[in-house]
């Protein structure tokens, strides 16, 4: 499987490290308790980058499937599940790949997915309803999908990005691509246009570094 990602932003070994190294999500960690059957729970991990989110859920027994558009994420996800999975199974489940399509994976096979920083990097919006479509379409009824996506305001390096004329969410980004940052409502409506509810309010997340402005909406949705 190829991949169209346009850089090589993902690729940069220091990127690896900064994601490898991060402590699973905070909202995943919560989530997790009330499965009583990990074993029984298929789950799609899109855009793993270094596994942080992978590996801790391998770690509890859950059935996790990764993909990610970067070969160094690959590797690195690939390197520390080594002890935890075997051969065929990292071959067979951690997949380079792109998120628009996952035609590897049948209909309705994952109970979980997390979309965690990944919607975001669509460069259309061509591009990012295909991967919605996708991400649906491989997702049970009553499966639930946890999504962090970046929304208007986000500005790295305190640059605010231009949104692209006649576009609806497509905002020009030099350095990655362009970007998809929807408010929470848009995200809501884009979900529920491809079968997913939100279970809770989706909530708009503001966060300063030196790196930038960070906008992020939090979302947890459930299949139909
Ligand atoms: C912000 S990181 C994701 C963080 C990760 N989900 C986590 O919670 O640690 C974005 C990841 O998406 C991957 N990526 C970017 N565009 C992609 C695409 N079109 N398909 C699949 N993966 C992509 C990058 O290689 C990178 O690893």
């Amino acid at each position: 499987m190829t991949s169209k990602i346009k850089n090589n932003f993902w690729e940069d070994a220091k990127q690896v490290e900064r994601f490898a190294a991060r402590e699973p999500d905070n909202r995943l960690q919560k989530l997790v308790k009330q499965y009583d059957n990990p074993q029984q729970i298929r789950v799609l991990d899109l855009g793993c980058a270094g596994g942080r989110n992978t590996v801790f859920l391998c770690k509890l027994g859950f059935d996790v499937w990764a993909v990610d558009a970067s070969h160094s994420m690959i590797k690195e996800t690939k390197s520390r599940l080594k002890r935890i999975l075997p051969t065929e199974a990292l071959r067979e489940r951690i997949i380079h790949g792109v998120m628009s399509d996952l035609s590897w994976a049948a209909d309705d096979f994952f109970d979980l997915l997390l979309a965690l920083g990944i919607y975001h990097n669509a460069h259309s919006e061509g591009e990012f309803r295909t991967t919605l479509r996708e991400t649906a379409r491989v997702t049970t009824t009553g499966g639930l999908a946890l999504v962090a996506n970046f929304a208007p305001g986000f500005a790295p390096e305190f640059q605010e990005l231009k949104k692209i004329e006649n576009s609806k969410f497509v905002y020009e980004h030099s350095a990655n691509g362009n970007m998809c940052l929807l408010t929470a409502d848009e995200l809501d409506a884009e979900m529920e246009a491809v079968g997913f509810y939100p279970l809770e309010k989706s909530e708009t997340v503001h966060h300063e570094s030196e790196t930038g402005r960070r906008v992020t909406v939090n979302a947890l949705y459930k299949k139909r």
